[in-house]
């Protein structure tokens, strides 16, 4: 099994970035956090990070023909982005909306999400633990 694990804006500075609201995980404690539970679990990762919107919209292209399924976390773009919900709704792989903290616990513009009417679901709030829960969420999917 193959998933594509793509971070969004901002997130490369995770363990500088408002400590308060993100803790002090970097994005290497995260992808290797998801390296070694994705070994336990007989699933094949590539992970990557951008900032940039289209950046983001090629890498869920380039996904096709690989992955079984995605693990998305569109950051800033969740709020914003109706071209990376396009390009999720034209993946034909599964595709998870994650988020460290719960953003319907923040700010409103935070409740609204472009991306998870075309994800099969999201999961916000457990900080780097939304990845791991992801990674079995997209086993069972993949699998049943
Ligand atoms: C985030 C939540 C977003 O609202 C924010 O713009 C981020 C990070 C999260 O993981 O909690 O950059 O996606």
């Amino acid at each position: 099994m193959r998933v594509q694990v793509l971070h969004g804006p901002n997130l490369n500075l995770l363990g500088q970035r408002e400590p308060d609201v993100y803790g002090h995980v970097t994005l290497d404690d995260i992808n290797e956090m998801l390296d070694a539970e994705a070994k336990t679990l007989g699933i094949e990762l590539r992970k990557s990070q951008s900032n940039s919107e289209g950046d983001l919209v090629d890498a869920i292209h380039d996904a096709a023909g690989w992955a079984d399924a995605m693990i998305i976390n569109p950051a800033a773009y969740t709020h914003t982005s109706v071209a990376l919900r396009d390009a999720v709704a034209a993946s034909e792989f599964p595709v998870i909306e994650v988020h460290l903290s719960n953003v319907f616990a923040r700010e409103d513009f935070r409740h609204h999400s472009f991306i998870a009417p075309v994800a099969v679901g999201q999961i916000s709030g457990f900080g780097k633990d939304s990845y791991r829960l992801a990674l079995h969420a997209v086993k069972g999917i993949v699998e049943s």
